[in-house]
């Protein structure tokens, strides 16, 4: 069984085939550099560079994967949740695909594509404990199985990679902003500044990043003498720790509220053997170590996507696609593009119920 995934609901325009023995037998990405001049992504853009650019990513994979377009089973595209412009452009094409070549067509979350990802590359039974932390989301889960979420912690405000990013943006240093953040706080001291850790004890799951942040923009204010963080240069060395600082204490936030979850999680699942990360944040190596720690001190397995595949890709959503697919769960064209789709909400209908059997 093989499976075409497109990807669009951000910056990334992406396309894989997958095949169900977790072989990944095309892909193709392209990251829009248009947003950088912006500090962030801009809608509009990223529609059009989607759209301009789906075509031949499609093409490119499906050359790379040495098969023909009837060759698929199914064809699957991110129908939300994210940028609506661009989820169009994924969905529209797959869409089309479908009923030309009259394959069945896949919604697939977005969400569930990161939640299944470390799948493909780790063998994990459902179900596990995931921590899903993207640049728009960031979420402790259990997954219990394809289309089955149970959600227990959320950010209340900004999504953790949104934290890294905006902070990236304040210390000029580019977006995205994580990468950047890890490869300066490499080489810097993370015991120089004290940041708060929000909500550690709100006795739930909850996240909240918006304070971390803040705090950073304090102290790069104490360097200005206008009150105007656009006007600070700061020492390299302080962007370094500050960077440093930042990406500990986030990493804490993240950590203290899964040592809860795991209790948790153990107690309601106690044949429940993984810890999983993903989502864009998981490709950070400080993070993933934190966490390879935390699951070894409480008897669980840390797993985690190889790390191109953490941030947006084909590969996840065409696997995604694949186990809904092999499933049954498939999705009538007139599925409506999702720009809010909760995971939770979710759950998987029976076969033919709303959606199509395959
Ligand atoms: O999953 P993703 O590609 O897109 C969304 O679905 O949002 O995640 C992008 C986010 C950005 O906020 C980016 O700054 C963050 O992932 N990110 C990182 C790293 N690489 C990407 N955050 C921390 N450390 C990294 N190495
Ligand atoms: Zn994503």
């Amino acid at each position: 069984m093989i499976v075409l995934g497109i990807e669009s609901s951000c910056d990334d325009t992406g396309a894989a085939v997958v095949s169900d023995s977790k072989e990944i037998l095309g892909e193709a990405l392209q990251s829009q550099e248009e947003h950088k001049q912006y500090g962030g992504v801009v809608p509009e853009i990223a529609a059009r560079a989607h759209l301009e650019h789906i075509d031949e990513i499609v093409a490119l994979c499906l050359q790379r994967a040495h098969i023909e377009l009837n060759e698929v089973d199914a064809i699957a595209a991110s129908c939300g949740p994210g940028l609506i412009g661009g989820v169009v452009v994924g969905a529209m094409t797959a869409k089309a695909l479908s009923l030309a070549l009259n394959k069945p067509f896949v919604a697939v979350n977005h969400l569930e594509g990161h939640a299944l990802c470390a799948r493909i590359a780790n063998n994990i039974e459902f179900p596990y404990l995931l921590l899903l932390v993207s640049g728009g989301h960031c979420q402790i889960l259990i997954v219990k199985n394809v289309g089955e979420y149970e959600r227990l912690g959320t950010t209340i405000d900004d999504a953790a990679g949104e934290a890294f990013d905006k902070v990236a943006k304040m210390l000029g240093l580019g977006y995205p902003g994580g990468p950047m953040i890890e490869k300066m706080a490499a080489i810097g001291n993370d015991a120089r500044f004290t940041l708060p850790r929000p909500l550690l004890n709100s006795g739930d799951c909850n996240l909240s990043f918006s304070g971390l942040k803040t705090a950073v923009r304090k102290i790069i204010e104490s360097y200005s003498s206008d009150g105007m963080i656009e006007h600070v240069i700061l020492p390299k060395q302080d962007v370094a720790d500050i960077c440093a600082c930042f990406q500990m204490t986030a990493t804490d936030c993240l950590v203290r509220k899964l040592e809860r979850a795991i209790t948790y999680f153990k107690q309601k699942y106690p044949d429940g053997e993984h810890l999983v990360v993903s989502g864009g944040v998981a490709s950070n190596t400080y993070l993933r170590n934190a966490l390879k720690n935390l699951a070894q001190k409480n008897g669980l397995e840390f797993a985690a996507p190889p790390i191109r595949f953490c941030t947006d890709n084909g590969v996840m959503v065409a696997w995604a696609g694949l186990e809904r697919y092999r499933l049954g769960y498939t999705n009538d064209l007139d599925f409506k593009p999702r720009p809010r789709w909760p995971l939770d909400e979710d759950a998987p209908k029976a076969p033919g119920a709303g959606g199509v059997k395959a």
